[in-house]
């Protein structure tokens, strides 16, 4: 079979801070499909903050096509199970095109949605929010919650996941016309800009009573200022801490208020998305229905062609990004 020209961004040198355009590279490659195979060519990939850290700790690979969510069609196939035009959820973003013996390739059934959903808020990004909220975080009806990164892709369902349970919603995020967006489109009960305003008194105002669930998705100061407020019993579920991310060794600020924890038997727990994997089933009808509902809305920030990958990597660590980072790979996305 013949080879089929595809470009892929490779990392050239490892980022301090923020990265930059020249740690990435555009290289151009011939992709040859063999027997057995199926050629893959990608649509659309997802931009998430945990590509950030592997950037300068050695796990991604320097020269090499890098990883990440996509979704791709099959445009060629010498495997019946994997017939041309089957669409398909897998790793190998940041490349045009693949070739695959079919391993970690996961056929996708598209209904009424736009496709672009299965990379967030009906796929990981969406089953984050919902296991993080209301497994590791235990949210009951009614309580007081606070997330931060409020309008980003997991932060925005778990406001919204939030206000389905009635509870008073608070979020933080770092621009005016995000907070606009929390407030007028998501229906937060409060939310307020980060870069300008305390977090500790925001907090004060917005939640008077106190946090039951702080969704921690940025660490540092927020989770110096949550920390100070939590109600007894209270929960932090810790999904992300964006803010240390581009720092040594993904270090955060120190923070000051844990002998809160203590007074008010707060339980802080990590957790990784995948631990909620067998909940996919009950977590696609609830967010189906919650969409048709018109009670979970989500925004997607759409950069084209695989040469702006990594321009939109850097953007969602500069905060450019409202709802979901995403690359469009191809015209036929
Ligand atoms: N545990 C898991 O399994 C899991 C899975 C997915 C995601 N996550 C975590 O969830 C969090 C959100 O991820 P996402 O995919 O939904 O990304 P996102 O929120 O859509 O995008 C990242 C946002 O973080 C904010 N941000 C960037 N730097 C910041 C800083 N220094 N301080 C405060 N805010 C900052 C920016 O918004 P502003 O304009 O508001 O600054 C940016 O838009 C991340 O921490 C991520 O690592 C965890």
């Amino acid at each position: 079979m013949t080879g089929i020209t595809s470009r892929e961004i490779h990392l050239v040198s490892r980022p301090e801070g923020l990265p930059s355009a020249d740690n990435f590279s555009l290289v151009e490659t011939t992709v040859e499909q063999v027997s057995g195979q199926v050629l893959v060519q990608n649509l659309f990939m997802s931009v998430d903050p945990a590509m950030r850290p592997p950037l300068s700790n050695g796990q991604t690979p320097l020269n090499e096509p890098m990883t990440g969510g996509a979704i791709g069609k099959i445009v060629a196939s010498d495997n019946p199970e994997l017939p041309v035009d089957t669409l398909v959820l897998h790793r190998f973003g940041f490349r045009e095109y693949f070739a695959s013996d079919g391993k970690g390739l996961q056929a996708i059934k598209v209904e009424d949605e736009p496709l672009t959903t299965h990379l967030h808020i009906l796929g990981g990004t969406g089953l984050t929010a919902y296991g993080g909220l209301l497994v590791t975080g235990a949210l009951q009806e009614e309580e007081n919650v606070f997330v931060s990164a409020a309008a980003g892709a997991v932060g925005s369902v778990v406001g919204q996941i939030a206000k389905i349970k009635h509870c008073r919603v608070a979020g933080s995020c770092g621009s005016d016309e995000k907070v606009d967006y929390l407030i007028n489109e998501l229906g937060f009960d409060y939310a307020f800009n980060y870069k300008t305003t305390s977090i500790s008194k925001a907090l004060h105002i917005g939640l008077p009573e106190g946090i039951d669930v702080y969704f921690e998705n940025v660490g540092g100061a927020h989770l110096d200022a949550a920390c100070g407020q939590m109600r007894p019993l209270g929960r932090i579920p810790v999904c992300g801490m964006i803010s240390a991310y581009n720092n040594k060794g993904a270090r955060s600020e120190g923070v000051t208020t844990l002998s809160n924890m203590i007074y008010n038997r707060v339980t802080m727990k990590g957790f990784v998305v995948y631990e909620f994997n067998d909940m996919r089933e009950q977590f696609l009808t609830d967010m189906r229905t919650w969409m048709a509902e018109g009670k979970m809305k989500y925004q997607e920030t759409i950069m084209q062609g695989i040469e702006q990958a990594p321009a939109a990597l850097i953007g969602l660590l500069e905060g450019k990004n409202t709802g979901k980072m995403l690359v469009r790979l191809s015209e036929a996305g």
